[in-house]
């Protein structure tokens, strides 16, 4: 991880500011990726003179446009924003030189930014040029943090945050003993499914449920909403045995990228590329290893925030590679009384040794319950 910028508790009117500035960001979801979420305020004498957020790739920073919406002149003004503010030429010009050139005092900043080509870098010429920077206190600086966890990840580790969502019975099962899984969840599960595909860059599952289910995995957003962007669409199938007439080929507009083995025969990883199919080689010796070859495949292709949608065999292999980030489980009140397991993993041989989640929320959707537990943050 890049250095941790040095932490000045802000008080509580710089807290209030910079917890504006989070609710501005969170405007930009689900659109500004490879970019983080970003919000800004320029306050004067107490008073927020502009505000802005970060819309998405190509679109203006968060800092220039708060800048841009101020109702008069920022001089001397003090700017908030929920990350870090760049110092390099990308789409956008360098916030900093925005900065710098609208005569800001003062700049307080929630979070710091992990990739190599900001980390610290605008903070540094700001404070250079006799501007006073200050961060966030830790809980504040948490907060952004979690706003921006694919962001982060990708830009530590080359690899999209994992999140696993599955729909399971009150016994744990994700299938019956003759493998019937629809539909465990309610409607209104399903519903947010769909808009967590909306929101992220890929979604995948395994063969095994390629084959078992044909599914689409495209996010079919109700209200009439279209989602900004396509998910790619991700199998793991070693062998290359997604079939030319399967829906995830057929069925839908959106890229599929199949991920496999060295081993595959040519043929027929050359019959999916004509379908259109990206196809991928992920080397490896395990499952696990070939997990990680996957996901730095996906990583090197930008993609930030992966939807794992099971089956039990292939979360089982990210599990025990680590990568899993997030758990997202609808329990439904139903019981199978037999059939597959949640998760198929090695797994431990005490309850000393599980993984322990870090961050919890739970909450109602139809008759199900829905458990989100945070894994591990970047
Ligand atoms: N309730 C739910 O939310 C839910 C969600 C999804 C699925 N399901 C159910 O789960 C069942 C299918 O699950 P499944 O466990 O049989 O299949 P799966 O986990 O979808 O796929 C497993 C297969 O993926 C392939 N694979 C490729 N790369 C891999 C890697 N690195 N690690 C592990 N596997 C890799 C392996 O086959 P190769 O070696 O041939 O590539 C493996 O057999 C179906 O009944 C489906 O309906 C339920």
């Amino acid at each position: 991880m890049t250095a941790s910028p040095t932490q000045t508790l802000a008080p509580e009117r710089d807290a209030f500011h910079l917890g504006r500035t989070l609710e501005l960001a969170r405007r930009g979801s689900g659109r500004t990726s490879p970019n983080p979420l970003v919000g800004a305020v320029v306050v004067k004498d107490g008073r927020p003179l502009g505000e802005g957020y970060h819309w998405g790739p190509g679109e203006p920073h968060a800092e220039a446009a708060a800048l841009a919406a101020c109702s008069e002149d920022p001089a001397g003004s003090t700017l908030y924003v929920s990350l870090e503010p760049c110092a390099h030429h990308g789409r956008t010009p360098p916030c900093a030189e925005a900065i710098l050139a609208a005569g800001v005092e003062r700049v307080v900043i929630a979070s710091d930014d992990p990739s190599a080509k900001a980390s610290g870098r605008g903070p540094e010429v700001l404070r250079r040029e006799g501007v006073e920077v200050q961060w966030a206190g830790e809980e504040v600086a948490q907060e952004a943090r979690l706003l921006n966890q694919p962001f982060r990840k990708h830009a530590i580790t080359g690899r999209p945050l994992v999140v696993f969502k599955s729909a399971l019975t009150l016994d744990g099962r994700v299938a019956t003993r003759t493998g019937d899984s629809r539909w465990i969840s309610s409607e209104e599960s399903r519903a947010r499914v769909h808009r967590w595909r909306a929101d992220a860059d890929a979604v995948a599952v395994g063969i095994g449920t390629a084959l078992a289910d044909d599914p689409l995995l495209t996010a079919r957003v109700d209200g009439g909403e279209v989602p900004t962007r396509v998910a790619r669409r991700v199998v793991f199938d070693s062998g290359a045995r997604l079939p030319v007439s399967s829906r995830l080929v057929r069925g839908a507009d959106a890229p599929v990228t199949l991920i496999c083995s060295p081993a595959a025969p040519r043929s027929v990883r050359d019959a999916l590329a004509a379908a259109g199919v990206e196809v991928l080689v992920g080397e490896g010796d395990d499952e696990a290893a070939r997990v990680g070859a996957g996901l730095d495949a996906l990583g090197d292709r930008g993609v930030q925030s992966l939807l794992l949608e099971g089956g039990p065999r292939l979360a089982g292999a990210f599990l025990d590679a680590g990568e899993i980030d997030e758990v997202r489980a609808f329990v439904a009140p139903i019981l199978a009384g037999g059939g597959r397991g949640v998760l198929e993993a090695e797994g431990v041989a005490s309850i000393a040794d599980a993984r322990r989640a870090v961050g919890v929320e739970v909450e109602r959707i139809g008759d199900d319950t829905l458990l989100q537990a945070r894994l591990r943050e970047w």
